[in-house]
């Protein structure tokens, strides 16, 4: 079984170990992979969002199998095209993916089909924005780019005049390019959040375990939004029964409305939620897996992903698979990034990577090779996850493992899941 993975960072790295521990006989290719990926299979430079070096690769490997990562390959269209050469690929088409493309369309799709989410509008004009803040939302208030923003687009405003400044910088300034052509201005929920993922083959989910991320950059919750600085599952508010009424009342009816309107979606549907005193509502979808909650969730799992993927990837359907299973305790993840990040992170400086047990996985996100050196390459560079059977004790090995990785300004938060210790006291 060879596989194309592609993508680069610590979502992709756990997706490639996860694969390789689950079946020897895995092949694994990455492009454009990382030092951690490396060491499980071969990688290749490539830019993951030409369609057609993509196509051209997977056919000159005589790949089985392209599991696609990021979401801006997807937004490329790189799995239409593999679908054109037919060759099987695990990811939503370009229509598909803009359930995480364009809020302004999922935001009017969801309201169609019933799909529980908070009440908005779209504004492409600074002026009619503005307005609707005024007349009809007042704040707190929650301004958002309609396209992707590299998990930045959306910003939580707690007066008149943050949410104005908001507008202004994504319609006006386009501080997001074309991201920004469109804003949403949305109520503002309040609750939990949780991160929910289901595999699907267009019709049917295999849900997997709930996880939390964890935005802000800084201990508490404070400071600058970033990709995400560590996240942990299981969530103790995430019951089966939960998950079964984000299936029924968001998963399906989602991807009935994708059917019907001739965009179908197959691969992973991320389903981001606030757990509200009137039930879990959609805060957003993503196309693809979440960074780093897949860097605690996969660890977990005791059952085949591939199996699953493969079906998807091939066009069968998965309603008579098996559910995902879990091993019992908890994982938790802590990302360690560079002085800088999120706006301007230092790079090009030399790590130092401790041996660790088989209880702590070690992901590789912003690191590169330089000869026998290893190097940080990039904001987020790390993503350290630790299982135990409790949530504290995972919680401490984690912390514990992350303050061991040594570069210069390495700086990574050491609450990671303490709304989950707060709550089991
Ligand atoms: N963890 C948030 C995301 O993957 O978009």
């Amino acid at each position: 079984m060879k596989i194309l993975l592609l993508g680069s960072g610590g979502r992709e790295h756990a997706l490639a170990d996860t694969l390789s521990r689950e079946n020897t006989a895995v092949e694994l290719l990455a492009g454009p992979g990382n030092p951690g990926i490396a060491q499980l299979g071969r990688v290749v430079s490539i830019k993951a969002d030409d369609p057609r070096a993509v196509v051209a690769l997977a056919e000159q490997e005589q790949v089985d199998l392209v599991v696609v990562g990021p979401e801006a390959p997807l937004a490329a269209g790189v799995v239409d095209a593999l679908q054109l050469a037919r060759i099987p690929a695990f990811g939503p088409t370009m229509g598909a993916a803009t359930v995480e493309t364009s809020k302004a369309d999922t935001k009017t799709l969801m309201l169609q089909a019933g799909v529980p989410t908070a009440h908005a509008e779209t504004h492409r004009v600074a002026r009619d924005a503005k307005d609707a803040v005024r007349a009809r939302f007042g704040a707190p208030v929650v301004i958002k780019a309609s396209g992707l923003a590299a998990g930045k687009g959306v910003i939580v405003c707690h007066s008149e005049a943050e949410a104005f400044d908001a507008i202004d910088r994504i319609l006006d300034d386009r501080v997001f390019g074309e991201a920004g052509a469109e804003c949403l201005v949305e109520s503002f929920m309040t609750g939990e959040e949780l991160s929910l993922f289901a595999v699907t083959d267009g019709y049917d989910v295999l849900p997997m375990i709930g996880a939390q991320d964890h935005k802000r950059l800084l201990d508490g919750d404070e400071g600058p939004n970033t990709g995400g600085m560590g996240a942990y599952t299981p969530v103790s508010f995430s019951t089966s029964a939960l998950v079964d009424e984000v299936t029924e009342r968001v998963f399906l009816p989602t991807l009935h409305a994708l059917r019907k309107r001739g965009t179908p979606f197959t691969g992973l549907l991320y389903a981001g939620l606030m757990l509200t005193p009137d039930g879990p509502k959609v805060v957003e979808f993503n196309c693809r897996f979440g960074d780093p909650e897949t860097q605690a969730i996969l660890p977990m799992l005791t059952s085949s992903l591939l199996d699953p993927m493969l079906a998807v990837a091939r066009g069968a359907r998965i309603g008579n698979m098996p559910a995902f299973t879990w091993r019992a305790g908890a994982s938790v993840t802590t990302v360690v990034a560079s002085a800088g990040y999120p706006d301007a992170p230092r790079t090009g400086l030399p790590i130092s990577l401790p041996e660790f047990g088989d209880a702590v996985r070690v992901y590789h996100a912003g690191t590169k090779r330089d000869g026998r050196e290893l190097l940080t390459s990039g904001g987020r560079v790390f993503a350290v996850t630790a299982m135990a059977d409790s949530f504290a004790a995972a919680q401490q090995a984690s912390r514990e493992a992350a303050s061991r990785i040594e570069f210069e300004g390495a700086m990574y938060r050491r609450d990671i899941g303490w709304r989950e210790a707060a709550r089991l006291g």
